[in-house]
């Protein structure tokens, strides 16, 4: 695996590594070969889906962030009663998928999100167009570690593997940003890849960095300063669960994926193939190699109350 490395990506050792508004506007797009709805994340299985139907493992974990926000649908607003209509902040969202999901069944609630992609921005707001609740849905560019919005708006904030990108292993500026925005009482939810254990072995350690450096992450959180800082802050109430069992089924698309962009979009397709896209083709395959059972990345979701 690490001569695969080595000679897969030759220019890594030489050049400086893509930048992170590089790698999401020349391999963005790309994501569509994964989910046509820009659902930019993994998907969850539970009894009752189809394990070959994608999109609808990448909606049901829209769906599993949604339960554990303990948003109430039933009375179109927050479960507070002083605070109608909900309002929640999606940090890093992406085009905006989950936000458009939950949309749909939220159908009063302000939905805000932040992402620091301009070309996400544009074209999460030409999908929102399409979306009959097009008026209720924010999006606005910015940094999730710094936001423009006030202390205390929001009666609910997630992260759907945007949260890796924060810097260090405890992710203390994001965490500390979304407890500032939440109100007494509000929840977050945080869905990503984490480091279970801070054990990686020989060759995986190169292919860890690798994969960090394809995705343009300092590293994933590591699951007990994590724990640490949401309690440090003040969270309570706070639930961490491995989910990789529920994430696999998707995770196993990802050859099928692959191969087909390789022989469609790579093969045939009208735009270059630059080093950042061919991070986000590598990055997938490398991830089996550290994660689960493998090596120490795990899936969790992570939920907590502000005190
Ligand atoms: C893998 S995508 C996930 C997008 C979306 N949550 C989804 O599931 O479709 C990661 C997102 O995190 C955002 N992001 C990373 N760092 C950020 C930061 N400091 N501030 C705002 N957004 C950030 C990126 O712009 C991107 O939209």
């Amino acid at each position: 695996m690490t001569a695969l490395l080595t000679t897969a990506l030759p220019a890594t050792a030489e050049a400086p590594p893509v930048s992170f508004q590089r790698y999401y506007e020349e391999a963005g797009p790309d994501y569509a070969a994964w989910s046509p709805g820009f659902n930019m994340h993994f998907g969850f299985f539970r009894h009752g889906l189809n394990p070959l139907a994608r999109e609808s493992m990448l909606e049901e974990m829209n769906l599993q962030v949604l339960d554990r926000l303990r948003l109430d649908p039933q009375s179109r607003a927050s479960r507070i009663p002083t605070r109608v209509p909900a309002r929640v902040l999606d940090m890093g969202c992406g085009l905006g998928a989950t936000l458009r999901s939950f949309a749909r069944r939220l159908p009063s609630a302000e939905l805000h999100g932040i992402t620091l992609v301009p070309w996400q921005l544009e074209q999460g707001r030409l999908l929102n167009q399409a979306c009959p609740a097009a008026d209720r849905i924010a999006l606005t560019l910015g940094d999730y570690e710094h936001t423009p919005h006030p202390s205390g708006s929001f009666d609910a904030v997630y992260a759907l593997e945007s949260s890796c990108y924060a810097c260090g292993p405890a992710k203390s500026a994001f965490l500390r940003e979304a407890h500032r925005l939440l109100r007494p009482g509000g929840r977050i939810v945080i869905a990503d890849g984490f480091l279970a254990s801070r054990k990686l072995h020989g060759p995986q350690k190169n292919i860890y960095r690798t994969l960090c450096e394809c995705w343009v992450i300092d590293t994933f959180a590591a699951v007990a300063p994590f724990r640490r800082e949401l309690e440090r802050l003040g969270f309570h109430d706070i639930v961490l669960e491995r989910i990789q069992s529920r994430v696999t089924p998707s995770v196993l698309h990802i050859p099928w994926v692959t191969l087909k962009f390789l022989l469609t979009s790579v093969a045939f397709g009208p735009r270059k193939m630059t080093r950042a896209r061919w991070n986000n083709v590598l990055a997938p395959i490398l991830l089996p190699f550290v994660s689960y059972p493998l090596g120490p990345v795990a899936y969790f979701i992570v939920s907590a109350t502000r005190t």
